[in-house]
């Protein structure tokens, strides 16, 4: 028997499934995302565990027998968020989130040193580790000064299950301080970033062994024999071994409250400049890239808030089929955006209100909106080279068909929908730890789920959507210095 766990930002999911990775039985504790100031996204370490402890009971509760048989677990977690501790391994401050834009200045000092992109293989992001420190060496030198270890959220939730300090690859390339080509912290970018070798966790891969669960979690849960934790990956390399987007050529979309195009990669083939994330995959000698949007379903959820009407109502109230763009057209950039622009200063827009426009008007362009930036993503992976016949559609914003229809018009290509069940970053986690525990190739593990119905770009309106993309894109540049 094998435990997935996803750290997430609203909540934690664990799922347990057998040797062949199928699934048991799940549940998901949800935790606080307290935002103290405009722009902070912090979490308290003690929720993470809390929230661990508790999904592990009831499932424990549920299935005795299937947890004391328990062999390993496999980590999967939100990036890039800072968890100090001091020398006693004490949690020295609330953990500074991924979607945190406070240490905005702190990312464009780190980002302009000579040679940190050519080492990370990024930009250096608001939202990525490095900066967070920066920042905390500025607002707060008495914590600062007591940082014996930075980890990553998934990587603490390790620490409380081994105690060990441990990272896997496809997390901490997402820190800015890790040379992602060579997999190993650079001396050269820590100390860009003010930060010593001897305050990061040690490496390991997300197939390997990275620790042993200690042994009173194992009384605790009635488990007797040795329970290898593997060292994981963060959420989007987990999704992809979820997904088996595992080879050149695979990739998938996710729509959540971010939004994510993945491509997996054979080679290690950065493009800073794109905005393109480029970060390690969860397995030795692969990695993936990515373009990122800091708004997808959180665009629709903003609409659903400030007209009264639950997101779901809003969707419903759209015609059965697309049938071609809008004459309105949102900018999603309410949070900023990562790819194509990195800009955190941009803002959302509707542009070309009418007074005949309602609600269900603003709502297709909410969607059209998002799947554009999308389409930006896609522009900015085929321009380093990267090449993708079809995707793998998931994350809430995919229930939607109209939504679907919608993206595979706007990126001229095929969506696969998966027929039902676990593919996730909580079952690419499971999956890492079947692999670190039975030492299985992690190919015959991670194989792509089953596709229920595959949505083909219509020749009807790709030609259209093309053509309303290009408008779209003529906007960033003429509005952007007018909202920052
Ligand atoms: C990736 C990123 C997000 C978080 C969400 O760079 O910031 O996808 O991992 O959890």
């Amino acid at each position: 028997m094998y435990l997935g766990m996803d750290l997430g930002t609203s909540g934690l999911k664990a799922i347990l499934t057998d040797a062949d990775g199928r699934v048991i039985d799940g549940v998901e504790r949800p935790y606080g995302n307290p935002h103290p100031h405009p722009g902070w996204s912090e979490q308290d370490p003690a929720d993470w565990i809390a929230a661990c402890e508790a999904a592990i009971d009831e499932l424990q509760a549920r299935h005795g027998d299937a947890i004391a048989a328990l062999r390993g677990i496999g980590l999967s977690g939100q990036m890039h968020g800072a968890t100090l501790l001091d020398a006693d391994d004490a949690v020295l401050r609330p953990c500074i989130l991924w979607n945190d834009t406070r240490s905005a200045a702190e990312a464009a000092a780190l980002d302009a040193v000579p040679g940190i992109r050519d080492i990370t293989g990024n930009i250096v992001f608001p939202g990525f580790t490095a900066p967070k420190l920066l920042w905390v060496e500025a607002h707060e030198p008495e914590v600062f000064a007591r940082i014996a270890k930075v980890l990553l959220p998934k990587d603490y939730l390790r620490f409380w299950l081994t105690g060990g300090h441990v990272g896997d690859m496809s997390d901490s390339a997402g820190t800015s301080w890790l040379d992602t080509g060579a997999r190993a912290w650079s001396d050269a970018a820590l100390e860009a970033g003010h930060m010593r070798r001897d305050q990061m966790p040690d490496l390991c891969e997300g197939s390997a062994v990275s620790g042993d669960l200690r042994e009173t979690l194992r009384q605790r849960w009635g488990i007797s024999g040795r329970v290898v934790v593997a060292g994981g990956a963060g959420d989007n390399a987990a999704a992809a071994c979820g997904a088996g987007c595992f080879a050149e050529g695979q990739g998938f979309l996710s729509l959540g409250t971010s939004g994510v195009l993945l491509a997996a990669k054979d080679s290690y083939a950065p493009d800073p400049a794109s905005a393109v994330h480029t970060f390690c995959h969860a397995v030795p000698d692969r990695w993936y890239q990515m373009g990122v949007i800091l708004a997808a379903t959180d665009c629709l959820n903003w609409l659903s808030r400030n007209v009264g009407t639950a997101a779901g109502e809003l969707m419903g109230k759209l015609p059965d089929e697309v049938s071609g763009p809008s004459d309105l057209t949102f900018l999603p950039y309410l949070s900023g955006e990562r790819t194509p622009h990195n800009d955190v200063r941009m803002r959302g827009a509707f542009v070309g209100l009418d007074v005949s426009h309602d609600t269900t008007d603003m709502t297709q362009a909410v969607v059209e909106g998002v799947s554009f930036a999308l389409r930006d993503c896609l522009a900015a992976l085929e321009g380093t080279g990267t090449k993708l016949e079809h995707l793998i559609a998931m994350g809430g914003g995919a229930r939607s068909r109209y939504w679907l229809e919608t993206l595979a018009s706007v990126l001229n290509l095929p969506l696969g929908i998966p027929a039902g069940g676990e593919f996730g970053g909580a079952l690419g986690a499971a999956r890492l730890a079947i692999a670190a525990e039975t030492g299985a190739d992690p190919s015959a593990i991670m194989t792509p789920p089953e596709i229920g119905e595959t949505i083909e770009p219509r020749a009807d309106l790709t030609e259209r959507y093309g053509a309303a993309w290009q408008r779209y894109r003529a906007l960033y540049p003429a509005i952007s210095g007018a909202t920052a």
